[in-house]
């Protein structure tokens, strides 16, 4: 019976679902959230284009960091640094002290490189994802975001948020890292002409209703065609990678205390992990423990140690006090008193180090 047949075939494992992105468009006017950089999806039907520096600046932000930790740091630049010209004209170690704290470096000494080459070509970014992806920092990701967002370039913008609505709504049994491309290409069938409000959209989805602890399928406008959803254990997708341990390292940090409560920072070295930025000296980062070298003889105490995450190992490091009076006890750098530290290029791992000697 051919009618039989043809039904099974719709029905079939391999038939995807496509996504409805009429029905999640219609959710995202409803219940956008509202971000410093949005334009609000009522207006953008007015033709208000979000501002390109305010959209490349929050989505360099917002890369590995959460909306809740971007705001005040976004609300911080856009004040000091109103456009991408005033950006480019700051000093790079200006630019570094304002990121303190939010991660990954190399985007705030990217960011900086990007803003002096868009205002070298007359201080608009380009408007297509291929010339955006050609500037420092912006990888396929962000270059796709911005030529959606603020030029509607129907393309398809896939984030962690957006890989976990897909691998729920596709019911995909691979992990995420293996099935990067079919998610890509799932996602780009469906672009809508308001390609910019759709990426919005899936990333406002994938951190509400599909979040990863928690799916709230019954009000998500892509229940009906989801197959996580349809298993009724939506969180049982994305499916897990069997993952490696991080890898520990091991290292001492020395903070050199004057009688002021003043300590003495350095600046780290131009390349590798927190170039640039400021902190207190140390011994290099190893795989084994290795007793401590004192930089200067002086009544060096163990001050506890602090363990701080990076992307590809676990740091496990002892920190060291010593009071001294001498002028300068290490190569180069300077003296940093406590009040001054919010306003030094500390990244988090030296704040939690410094903290350490306030006990
Ligand atoms: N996460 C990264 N970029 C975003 C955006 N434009 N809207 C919402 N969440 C985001
Ligand atoms: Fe996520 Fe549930 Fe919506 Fe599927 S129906 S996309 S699992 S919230």
């Amino acid at each position: 019976m051919p009618e039989l047949r043809s039904r099974q075939k719709t029905q079939n494992q391999n038939d995807d679902p496509a996504l409805d992105a009429h029905a999640l468009l219609a959710w995202y006017d409803r219940h956008a959230r509202n971000l410093p950089w949005r334009v609000a999806p009522h207006e953008r039907a007015k033709g208000v284009q979000p501002d390109p520096y305010r959209v490349w600046l929050s989505e360099i932000m917002l890369q590995q960091t959460t909306v809740a930790a971007v705001r005040d740091y976004y609300l911080k630049f856009t004040t000091r640094w109103p456009d991408v010209a005033a950006l480019a004209a700051a000093p790079l170690d200006d630019v570094l002290a304002a990121w303190a704290g939010l991660g990954y470096y190399a985007r705030a000494r990217n960011l900086h490189a990007c803003a002096q080459k868009v205002a070298e070509r007359d201080g608009r970014f380009p408007t297509s994802a291929d010339e955006l992806q050609a500037l420092p920092g912006i990888g396929p990701y962000t270059a796709a975001a911005i030529a959606a967002i603020c030029y509607d370039e129907p393309i398809a913008v896939v984030d962690g948020n957006v890989e976990r609505v897909m691998a729920r709504f596709l019911a995909l049994d691979k992990p995420v890292r293996e099935v990067k491309d079919d998610i890509r290409s799932a996602v780009q069938a469906v672009v809508p002409g308001r390609s910019g409000d759709f990426a919005q959209a899936m990333m406002d989805l994938g951190a509400s209703l599909c979040a990863p602890r928690a799916a709230s399928c019954m009000l998500c406008p892509l229940q009906p065609d989801c197959r996580a959803a349809a298993t009724g254990q939506p969180t049982d997708y994305p499916v897990k990678a069997v993952k490696a341990d991080r890898p520990v390292r091991y290292g001492h940090a020395f903070v050199a205390r004057r009688a002021d409560g003043a300590v003495w920072l350095t600046k780290r070295p131009e390349k590798g992990l927190l170039a640039k930025m400021a902190g207190v000296p140390g011994s290099d980062w190893q795989d084994d423990k290795t007793a401590p070298a004192h930089p200067i003889s002086a009544d060096w105490k163990y001050r506890g140690t602090v363990v701080h995450v990076f992307t590809h190992f676990r740091l496990e490091l002892d920190v060291w006090v010593a009071d001294t009076d001498v002028q300068q006890p290490f190569e180069a750098g300077w003296w940093s008193a406590p009040k001054q530290w919010p306003g030094e290029a500390l990244p988090s791992l030296f704040k939690k180090v410094l903290a350490t000697t306030q006990k």
